[in-house]
């Protein structure tokens, strides 16, 4: 079927209506006041820069305060290269704008490919389809897949391969900041920052074209993140939403920030202290948005625990342990959405 063949195609076929597949049943449409620019949001900004700083104290505490209270933050001074920055959007958007014949061969219904491109979430199981299109690239663990990445735009690897990395770098040195913020110190005591260093990261570009009927459906359904953290980078198109004392409210862009929020991981090894919050995405008519995500995460096997070190007498453990595999196995026994992933192991 032509949805089939996602959304950027409908819209390049200059549809003036939804399809069907897309269209959402009635309770779970973004409300007009959810779509209401009133209710945005300045997420709390952590500085990257002063974290490296004498004021380290003062930005974990920050840093401590937005996981616990709105599982994400705005990301500033990242210190990731404009350059860096600049080319990886601009292959990301070319790649969106190849022909279709092109795409479609990193077409795959296996959730485990190394090189996925589709639309919605997972197009084989989805009921109600979503308004966006996406590639997603593993980076690691490394060498062999980047093999299987996009050989077009020609230029695509190493502007990819430039961005994974210095992400990669960036999550790293957030990891050890988070993990002072939850007052674990020396490394050693969990080895945990070992185990991500060779854990897992996951680039997801995500491509939202202007949509004939926003309020008819949306670009990506409430879900939380699976892994550790997520560093997001959105253009200044408003879009995402994140649930936020009981409201759905829009994250206002911040121009050279990164949006990072806490995974289901990292709330499961920090014991509920740091909240894995749903988020969704709007879909409007006029403007076509691009964002790119980095997943990180444990290798894909290795099972996340809560932290011995936050777990005691007054605070017992709340979590099972869980890995990235069965995480997968969930996805596809399920509709796809993933809505309540955490909730379903409490
Ligand atoms: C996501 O939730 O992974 C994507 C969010 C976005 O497109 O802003
Ligand atoms: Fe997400």
């Amino acid at each position: 079927a032509e949805y089939q063949k996602g959304v950027k195609r409908l819209y390049e076929n200059g549809i003036q209506h939804v399809p069907g597949k897309y269209i959402l049943p009635e309770n779970d449409r973004p409300n007009e006041k959810s779509r209401s620019p009133r209710l945005n949001l300045k997420l709390p900004e952590i500085d990257c820069a002063q974290l490296n700083g004498p004021n380290r104290d003062r930005v974990l505490a920050s840093l401590a305060y937005a996981c616990e209270n709105y599982g994400f933050f705005q990301l500033t001074n990242h210190g990731i290269p404009e350059e860096i920055i600049n080319n990886m959007s601009d292959v990301s958007k070319r790649f969106f704008e190849l022909p279709f014949a092109d795409r479609e061969k990193y077409m795959s219904s296996d959730m485990r490919s190394p090189v996925r491109y589709g639309t919605s979430f997972n197009q084989i199981n989805d009921e109600v389809f979503c308004w966006r299109d996406f590639l997603k690239l593993v980076c690691d663990p490394q060498p062999d897949v980047l093999s299987h990445w996009p050989c077009a735009p020609i230029d695509f690897k190493e502007p990819g391969v430039a961005y994974a990395k210095a992400t990669k770098l960036l999550f790293l040195s957030l990891v050890r900041a988070i993990l002072e913020s939850l007052g674990i110190r020396n490394r050693d005591d969990d080895g945990i920052l070992e185990e991500l260093e060779n854990g897992s990261q996951i680039l997801v570009i995500n491509c939202y074209p202007p949509c004939p009927e926003p309020e008819l459906t949306v670009g990506m359904l409430p879900h939380s993140d699976y892994g550790f953290l997520t560093l997001l980078l959105q253009d200044e198109i408003r879009g995402l939403q994140i649930h936020h004392r009981d409201q759905w409210v829009t994250v206002e862009p911040v121009p050279g920030s990164l949006v990072v929020n806490v995974g289901d991981h990292l709330e499961i090894f920090s014991n509920g202290r740091y909240k894995s919050v749903l988020h969704r995405v709007l879909v409007n008519s006029n403007s076509y948005r691009i964002s790119l995500a980095s997943l990180h995460s444990l290798s894909f096997n290795r099972k996340v625990q809560p932290s011995s070190i936050l777990i005691s007498q007054s605070n017992p453990r709340r979590y099972e342990g869980t890995d990235f595999s069965s995480f997968l196995e969930f996805v596809e026994s399920s509709d796809g959405t993933k809505k309540n992933f955490i909730e379903s192991r409490k």
